[in-house]
């Protein structure tokens, strides 16, 4: 890392054309911010490279094309004074240097053209303001003036100005150092750390969508509950996930306590880490006990209980994902699904196994039957090492049901064996209430084991029930 020549890892062919295209326009250029940053820490090279050019970003975009091979397509953000290009599988984004103020009640800077200093000033952090060049006199050199290659090895995250004008200026930037500190194992320094307290509020003015990016990012390192504590401590939780913070609280009435629903959250959300890296069942593990700050109750005899608090999680649910413009989709119903379900299986393992409880679990998850089961052993947090094994051990038992179960009776994709049609062709029915408990006492029947799911059995069954409750056939 001491070496600040890097001419040999800009390997990639667009930096030679780069190069060649500023000394034909007369100006200077640089690959900046994450590229040069993940190329030093030996990081996965992603698929992004950031250019600035002391002058028009546009124009070198624009000559960098024509001297490609096949001449991409140039998109020109002309607001923002960048430009875009795909080159093989990489995105190339040009910029030119500028000084930037921002207004106070927006992200919208006021931008003047600038020198590559005043460029890397504006920037992030100094990790990220780290400059190689792409000059032919000196390609390849490092240019650092904030010390960034110290902070990558001391593993810091610093602010290349006063923090509360970094912070200030961009209020994203408060959950960019709290996520870039979770997914590099880096410390944010302690001045910033402050001034992210200090400046929380005003993470008001960013859109939820740029919110869930961060969050998103966060939920998918490896130990999320990292970054949910920094987001805590600063302040920030509370603003972004109230209905979090409202769990970390721990009341004791009559000697009576119950666990801090906080802490153990994020206990869950690093345990399903270690088995999904669907980020949408992170979030129903993130939110899968939220619905108990509002549920929560004292009784003499039962002490603290949180009925329906299910129930309650899945309608918070919604509402979260409509406040953060989160996708109102299929993805949503599927967290929503996840929370209301969250204690069905742990019921169960706390339980004697029985078939019909496994068929109706399958019945009702469906085809999340599998990521229910993920989320329900990512919620064992007991720390009484028998309780713990024996609700593992059910789990398993529970597994190998399922897929009994599954091959006997097929609910998962429950249809009734015998249609309504049918049965209001055989009792001669107009559409009717009777034509429901039909259907519904063949499903239950079913469901508890009574009967196969199977045609000729539930015809069967249907006909008994039928003239139990007087119905006459043709
Ligand atoms: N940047 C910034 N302030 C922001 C966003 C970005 O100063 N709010 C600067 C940083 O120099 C950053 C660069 O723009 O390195 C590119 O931003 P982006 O692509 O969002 O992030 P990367 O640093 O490339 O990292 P990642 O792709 O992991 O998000």
């Amino acid at each position: 890392m001491s070496n600040t020549s890097y001419k040999e890892d800009l390997q990639h062919p667009v930096f030679g054309v780069v190069s060649e295209a500023s000394a034909a326009l007369g100006l200077e250029s640089y690959v900046i911010g994450g590229f040069v940053r993940d190329l030093i820490l030996g990081r996965e090279n992603k698929k992004d490279i950031d250019i600035v050019a002391v002058g028009s970003g546009i124009a070198l975009a624009q000559q960098v094309a024509d001297m490609l091979p096949r001449k991409p397509k140039v998109q020109v953000f002309k607001n923002y004074g960048t430009a875009m290009l795909r080159f093989e599988d990489t995105d190339i984004e040009f910029v030119g240097a500028r000084k930037e103020s921002y207004q106070s009640e927006s992200r919208n800077p006021v931008v003047e053209n600038g020198t590559l200093e005043d460029d890397q000033d504006r920037r992030d952090f100094t990790i990220n303001a780290l400059a190689l060049s792409l000059n032919r006199d000196n390609f390849g050199t490092l240019l650092d003036p904030f010390n960034g290659l110290k902070d990558l090895e001391s593993k810091i995250i610093r602010t290349p100005l006063n923090p509360d004008i970094t912070y200030s200026d961009d209020p994203l930037r408060m959950l960019r150092a709290i996520r870039f500190a979770t997914q590099l194992g880096f410390d944010i320094e302690a001045e910033s750390l402050v001034s992210i307290s200090k400046n929380k509020e005003r993470i008001n003015i960013i859109s939820g969508e740029r919110i869930v990016d961060e969050l998103n990012k966060i939920l998918s390192v490896k130990k999320p509950s990292t970054g949910f504590i920094l987001l805590y401590k600063t302040g920030l939780l509370d603003l972004i996930l109230p209905e979090l913070t409202a769990l970390n609280q721990v009341e004791e009435i009559e000697g009576h306590t119950h666990k801090n629903n906080f802490y153990h959250t994020l206990e869950v959300v690093d345990n399903i880490s270690e088995n999904t890296e669907d980020v949408w069942l992170r979030w129903a593990a993130l939110l899968h006990d939220i619905g108990k700050a509002p549920t929560k109750r004292f009784f003499k005899k039962q002490g603290w209980t949180f009925h329906g608090h299910e129930f309650v999680g899945g309608k918070m649910v919604k509402k979260i994902f409509e406040r953060l413009h989160m996708p109102l989709n299929q993805k949503m119903k599927f967290v929503q699904k996840m929370v209301m379900m969250s204690s069905r299986p742990i019921v169960l393992s706390q339980e004697i196994v029985t078939d019909s409880a496994v068929r109706r679990l399958v019945f009702d998850a469906g085809e999340d039957v599998e990521n229910l089961m993920t989320l329900c052993e990512a919620d064992i947090t007991t720390k009484n090492a028998i309780k713990f094994k024996k609700y593992h051990q059910n789990f398993d038992l529970v597994r190998r049901k399922i897929v009994e179960v599954e091959e006997r009776d097929q609910v998962r994709n429950f249809q009734p064996p015998v249609t309504g049609e049918e049965i209001m062709e055989i009792f001669n029915l107009k559409p009717s209430r009777e034509i429901g408990i039909l259907k519904e006492a063949i499903k239950e029947a079913i469901l508890e084991g009574e009967i196969p799911n199977e045609y000729e059995a539930a015809y069967q069954f249907m006909m008994e029930k039928a003239e139990k409750m007087g119905l006459k056939t043709m």
